[in-house]
């Protein structure tokens, strides 16, 4: 294989504009974009024009059936992310597949053994574990004699506050209604498949949790690993407040999350030890380059106490996951946000769906 990777790109809307392709023009020694997917015939075509992308396809299989692709972004809607990655496996294509890499274990699974028949690399984008502060954190972390609490918090703005002062995007707004209609038919399928016939809100906190809580529990997970169980979870404002409680037996890590109208990120994951308070905050990904910060509280003595904050590179979380992306395809090693890893979401984001149904089921008993 070449050490310079040939990518395909599969929907070309606001992540792959704003920064997925900015991000592969910075790394041009690792990697050239040769082709581009999109049923949007306006967004394929003004984004092949702005970067300079001739081979333009509305079908995915066309693309996928190119000789010059060696691997493929996946960045169209979620709904599509578990099958676009099984055909492109099968083509024989490496993926990197944005966040959700899909909505149901049975997807989860299928995929699973794909990859492994195919020995081809799949990796989820949660881009947040490759951070070089959140790296330093999880070192840190295993350097405590103890953990007490754990917090992961991720409250933030609508994404078009940020967008639509920052960024220009070609919005695919030709795309017939009845193909919208046909992805969200498939996509409430899948969800009925994950967690079955429930309360729209809880259909709502599932499409969160898939969409935003995915980042935070798989940090979670790679700073602390898998907690042991539910032990709370609950959704407010119709599914787009969430809350819950991990356990981790000697500690617990407390989940809070929700969409409100103030344009910011209140984003971070937090460690409490004895002596020693780590903790990690994400800005936007919608502004590449701003940087992620390591925090760290510490006291030896409990009088001398010492605050540092530091980021230890300047670059963009998505920078490094396509840099550890590029390493491991040209390794043939697997990568850390695996399908197998991200199975372990789909297992906590259902167990949380059944805490929020069991509450109900208390509500319900109590007759109000
Ligand atoms: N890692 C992150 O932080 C991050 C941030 C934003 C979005 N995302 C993920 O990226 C994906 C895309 O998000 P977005 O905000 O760019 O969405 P978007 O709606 O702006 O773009 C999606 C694009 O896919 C196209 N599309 C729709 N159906 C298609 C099909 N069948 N084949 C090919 N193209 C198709 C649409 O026309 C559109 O251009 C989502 O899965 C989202 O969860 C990840």
């Amino acid at each position: 294989m070449v050490s310079r990777l040939r990518i395909g790109i599969i929907g070309c809307g606001e992540v792959t504009q704003i920064i997925h392709l900015p991000t592969l023009r910075q790394l041009n020694e690792l990697f050239e974009v040769v082709a581009i997917c999109d049923v949007s015939q306006k967004a394929l075509d003004g984004v092949g024009d702005e970067w300079g992308i001739g081979a333009r396809f509305i079908d995915f299989a066309e693309l996928l059936a190119l000789d010059s692709v060696d691997a493929v972004l996946i960045a169209n809607p979620n709904a599509y992310h578990a099958a676009m990655t099984i055909a492109a496996l099968r083509a024989g294509k490496h993926v990197l597949v944005e966040k959700p890499m899909c909505l149901n274990l049975a997807e989860n699974d299928a995929i699973i053994v794909a990859a492994e028949e195919t020995g081809k690399t799949v990796q989820v984008g949660t881009m947040r574990r490759y951070a070089p502060a959140f790296l330093e954190a999880c070192q840190l972390v295993t350097e405590l004699d103890e953990i007490r609490l754990a917090k992961a918090h991720d409250i933030i703005g609508r994404n078009s506050y940020v967008i639509e002062p920052t960024s220009r995007v070609v919005r695919g707004d030709d795309i017939p209604e009845s193909v919208s209609e046909a992805m969200r038919q498939l996509e409430a399928e899948q969800i009925f498949a994950a967690i079955g016939d429930v309360p729209h809100a809880l259909m709502t906190a599932y499409r969160m949790m898939l969409g935003l809580s995915t980042h935070d529990t798989s940090a979670m997970r790679e700073m602390l690993g898998m907690p042991k169980r539910v032990l709370h979870a609950s959704q407010r404002a119709k599914g787009r407040f969430l809350t819950a409680t991990f356990d981790y037996g000697d500690f617990v890590c407390l989940f809070s999350t929700g969409g409100d109208n103030i344009p910011r990120y209140d984003t971070y994951l937090e460690v409490y030890g004895a002596n020693c308070v780590i903790r990690v905050d994400y800005d936007t990904p919608y502004v590449r380059n701003m940087p992620i910060t390591l925090s760290v509280l510490e006291s030896s003595d409990g009088v001398y106490t010492s605050r540092s904050q530091r980021h230890p590179a300047w670059g963009d979380a998505f920078t490094e996951e396509w840099r550890a992306f590029h390493h491991n395809v040209i390794n043939g090693k697997p990568s850390k946000t695996s399908p197998q890893d991200f199975r372990q979401d789909l297992v906590l984001f259902r167990d949380m769906i059944q805490m929020m149904g069991g509450a109900r089921t208390i509500h319900d008993r109590c007759g109000s």
